[in-house]
């Protein structure tokens, strides 16, 4: 695949790979998640494997967003995902093409839009880091407060995280995934 990135502004050591598809504008999103991440496996002091398994799923989990649907389907074969949950799955695919054999990695990128109640920290650190983004113009002030807290209570944050989703998603009337709903079920 080709790249569309430059990495001008990506802060140091950060970078999105060369198989990125994301308009300029989801670049800020990607590598503000992984400073977040970054931030927290530092406050955490969590082993280095983890987290530079936490530096590239936030790094690839939005690296396909902007790709074609038909792209993304072929990498998914004829699994029914919904368009807006294509993009992890096709991107965990790729990366498993590619060699990319870290089990927290890619389902935390293959299930980063709808949640998953087997995930190990990484996955649960993603999915707190996509809705935590400093970003996202909502409720920015409850959001950078869950995003402070989380090395201390990561299991709790986790769970608030997972309830906002929820209610966002409900009251901006999407639909609720099976994933979400099960991943809700398991942490309530
Ligand atoms: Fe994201």
């Amino acid at each position: 695949m080709s790249g569309s990135v430059n990495s001008a502004s990506a802060p140091p050591g950060l970078a999105l790979p060369e198989w990125a598809r994301v308009a300029e504008t989801r670049r800020g999103h990607i590598l503000r998640v992984t400073s977040l991440l970054a931030e927290w496996a530092d406050a955490m002091r969590i082993a280095e494997a983890e987290a530079d398994a936490w530096r590239d799923a936030g790094l690839w989990h939005d690296a396909l967003k902007d790709a074609p649907d038909d792209e993304l389907r072929a990498l998914v074969g004829d699994a029914p995902y919904e368009p807006a949950m294509l993009h992890g799955p096709a991107a965990a695919a790729f990366l498993e093409r590619r060699g990319e054999r870290r089990h927290d990695v890619l389902d935390a990128i293959r299930y980063h839009t709808v949640g998953c109640t087997t995930w190990a920290r990484t996955g649960r650190a993603l999915y707190m880091a996509d809705f935590l983004d400093p970003g996202r113009k909502f409720s920015r002030a409850d959001r950078a407060f869950l995003a402070r807290l989380v090395p201390q209570d990561f299991d709790g944050v986790f769970r608030q995280v997972v309830r906002k989703r929820i209610e966002w998603t409900v009251r901006e009337g999407h639909s609720l995934f099976p994933e979400t709903v099960e991943l809700w079920n398991a942490v309530r």
